[in-house]
């Protein structure tokens, strides 16, 4: 029998990658392919990529050279390997990937997976490949078929695409072109998937979207129906004991479609209390030449009604520093609107020109040490709400979702309801249980506590904790 072959994908970005790359490794699967977590021995490597900043670019292009050279390795033994790009950068970029670098053999676009399998037996023949095109199907339907591997567990905790593209057009983004108009998965093909992942074991169930909270998938009926309806409708599928949902607008939070989201978040216990709002900035100019389409006073609005319907909400946010033409005052005013809302925890991102968007031929551009000063600002005061924030729990009790072995022997990780992940001391077969656990301290980036029932033997600390604060741009 042929030896498997074997496949490393690794992701850049956001979580729709991270989503798509196990639904690569999905589609790979019945052609052979197992994953592997070494791309020295793979034989086929994907690179998921990210264009959001220039920096997340560079990342892609030092990556390749990286794998390029295991290449040239395998090459001398006498083993093909081939290195696929797929996602952003491949859908902005095509073409010009090939032409800058020949090691790179196949370059497929963040709609066309489901197509993997063909393109790659065409690589293999020692074809170069751009397909990049938007389908003429449905990506949806055609990552469905029965044919296919459908989607598969990888822990008690699960990604679920429900709404993927972006029709907003904010000046600074790549998104609305390199990942097409806003799509609604259809709820029956949503329902199945969280069915599946639900018998199989999963527990929590994050919906994402670029724009999640504008979701309108049709019901059997044809009709559409809102993300609040769908939560509703997915918290009865047993088994399943958590429900999130993110990346929301803060316009379509307060645009009424989202009035029964806004109420479940009152009265579904499985809705977790944890809402991820990008802001961008505080000051109404920058938020206008954004194109974000709210003022300062509607997101505050947004957090004040989503508070009122439960009061526990966290909120947590991305910013941007330095678009062109922000004034000092302008900053001032995203400073006052972090310290208005009170962040559990945001991402803090400088201005990034991205060529092909409106806002990259702005004039006034920012000079990179005025973006760093105020980067540094804007950090110093989201790192002291969410240290505040993980400080507040000592001494309360949280449910935790158990998710997976620590780095001690006999400690589990769960994460609460608020996404911290917590250390425990705890037996193995309870991972995928929700247990009630004491916090009894705060590390750098998780926090440790005990199980209520047998708090006398506190989860010790693992000598080094990663440090890493998630505001870093
Ligand atoms: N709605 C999307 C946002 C994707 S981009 C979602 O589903 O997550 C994530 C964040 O990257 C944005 O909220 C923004 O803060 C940041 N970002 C996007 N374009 C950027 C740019 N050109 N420069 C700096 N940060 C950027
Ligand atoms: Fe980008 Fe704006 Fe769309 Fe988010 S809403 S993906 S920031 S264009
Ligand atoms: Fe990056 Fe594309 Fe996501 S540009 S943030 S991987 S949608």
């Amino acid at each position: 029998m042929n030896r498997p072959r074997k496949v490393h994908v690794k992701s850049f970005g956001c979580q729709m990658n991270v989503y798509d790359s196990h639904r690569m490794a999905d589609t790979l699967a019945p052609d052979g392919y197992v994953e592997t977590a070494h791309p020295a021995e793979a034989d086929l490597v994907i690179l998921n990529t990210c264009h959001i900043r220039e920096k997340a670019v560079d990342k892609v292009y030092s990556e390749i050279g990286r794998i390029r050279e295991m290449k040239d390795a395998a090459a001398l033994e006498g083993r093909q390997m081939l290195i696929a790009v797929a996602g952003c950068v491949a859908q902005a970029e095509g073409q010009e990937i090939i032409r800058r670098t020949d090691s790179v053999d196949l370059v497929v676009g963040s709609q066309n997976y489901h197509r993997l399998p063909g393109l790659l037996a065409r690589a293999r023949d020692g074809e170069k490949i751009v397909d990049t095109e938007f389908p003429l199907e449905d990506k949806f339907d055609a990552l469905a078929q029965p044919s296919q591997q459908t989607i598969r567990r990888r822990g008690v905790a699960s990604f679920v695409t429900v709404q993927e593209g972006c029709d907003k057009f904010c000046t600074f983004c790549v998104v609305p072109y390199t990942r097409g108009a806003e799509m609604s998965r259809p709820v029956a093909k949503i329902v199945a998937d969280v069915e599946k992942l639900a018998d199989s074991g999963v527990r929590e169930i994050s919906l994402i979207g670029q724009n999640v909270n504008a979701y309108h998938g049709l019901d059997a009926n044809g009709a559409p129906v809102t993300l609040g309806q769908l939560v509703r409708r997915l918290a009865e599928v047993p088994g399943i004991a958590r429900l999130r949902y993110m990346t929301s607008h803060p316009r379509d939070m307060l645009s009424g479609m989202c009035d029964d989201l806004i109420a479940a978040h009152g009265d579904l216990a499985e809705l977790m209390p944890y809402v991820h709002l990008p802001v961008q900035s505080g000051s109404d100019r920058i938020l206008a030449a954004m194109n974000r389409k709210h003022t300062r006073r509607e997101y505050l609005e947004a957090i004040a009604r989503l508070r009122a319907a439960r009061p526990d909400l966290a909120f947590t946010s991305d910013f941007i520093v330095g678009f062109p033409g922000e004034t000092e005052a302008d900053f001032r005013d995203t400073l006052t609107l972090a310290e208005e809302v009170n962040f559990a925890m945001a991402y803090t991102f400088m201005y990034s020109t991205r060529p092909g968007t409106p806002a990259a031929t702005l004039e006034d551009q920012v000079p990179d040490a005025e973006k760093s000063e105020r980067l540094q600002r804007l950090q110093a005061v989201i790192t002291r709400q969410w240290q505040a924030f993980n400080r507040s729990f000592v001494g309360q009790t949280m449910e935790l979702l158990l998710e997976k072995p620590g780095k001690l022997s006999g400690q589990l990780v769960g994460r609460s309801p608020y996404l911290q992940s917590v250390h425990v001391m705890a037996d193995p077969s309870l991972i995928g249980s929700i247990v009630n656990v004491r916090i009894t301290d705060v590390g750098s980036n998780t926090l440790f506590g005990v199980m209520e029932s047998d708090s006398a033997a506190p989860s010790p600390r693992p000598e080094k904790v990663r440090e890493a604060s998630p505001a870093g741009a």
